[in-house]
């Protein structure tokens, strides 16, 4: 039996939420001390591929002011098609991860932002976004910390159901970009989560292309966008159990 199938069924047979599940499973990679190894982190990919937007309690289809509830029939779920926003839902997060939900209207951009030091797993629920990503180019004379080289290394469009995406700290598009071509939404986990306490802060960049120099940019950092508007909405998907700490 495929990998991914058995893991489905034994889920559903055990009667644990996916998000349980990816809670749990990421509970074990990323609170150990030693750093995730390849085949931990392929194994939450496969985790993440497993994900439909009903999984976290959105409705992908549903528009707004239509009846939207759970396979259940329990409770309403959040209107995929209907955000008027920018939207996140948080799900979860300790000092070792954060899991949450970006759901985008069409038209909606979200600007450049870096991840430093972090790990980030990304699974497009549904809907069409263009993606735009860069990793920092480490120039042996370079002094400026506000502006500094970088090579792009995703410049395309993602279309659900794709595979999951993973970005790491110095590789796989640690500074990134989104344009919502449909009303669409990524669940992503972050580790270790945004702090500006332990010097992860989200820094925002404006791009300067180099004519002479075709896939580099240098990005300058810049002061949270104005137009940019986030608001938050409730987790409406299956319960999690967290560990008592
Ligand atoms: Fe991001």
């Amino acid at each position: 039996m495929d990998l991914d199938i058995k893991v489905e069924v034994e889920m559903e047979m055990e009667g644990i939420s996916k998000v349980q599940r990816l809670c749990d499973a990421c509970n074990h990679v990323f609170a150990q001390k030693e750093l995730p190894t390849f085949l931990q982190i392929q194994s939450l990919k496969n985790l993440l591929d497993t994900f439909e937007a009903a999984d976290v309690g959105i409705d992908e289809f549903s528009l707004p002011g239509s009846p939207s509830s759970s396979p259940e029939g329990m409770k309403e779920l959040i209107c995929g098609q209907g955000v008027p926003e920018i939207t996140y839902i948080h799900i979860h997060e300790c000092d070792s991860f954060s899991i949450g939900i970006f759901c985008f209207p069409a038209g909606a951009m979200f600007p450049l932002h870096d991840h430093p030091g972090m790990t980030v797993l990304s699974k497009l629920l549904y809907g069409s976004v263009y993606v735009k990503a860069y990793d920092w180019v480490k120039l042996e004379n370079s002094s400026s910390r506000t502006i500094r080289l970088a090579r792009n290394v995703v410049d395309g469009i993602l279309r659900a159901p794709c595979e999951p995406s993973i970005l790491f700290p110095k590789s796989g598009g640690n500074i990134h970009s989104f344009a919502a071509l449909t009303p669409c939404a990524i669940l992503d986990v972050l580790s270790p989560p945004y702090s500006e306490d332990d010097g992860r802060p989200s820094t925002y960049f404006s791009e300067f292309p180099i004519p002479a120099l075709p896939g580099y940019a240098m990005l300058e950092e810049r002061e949270l966008p104005d137009d940019l508007v986030v608001i938050g909405a409730p987790y409406l998907g299956p319960p999690l159990s967290l560990p008592e700490l």
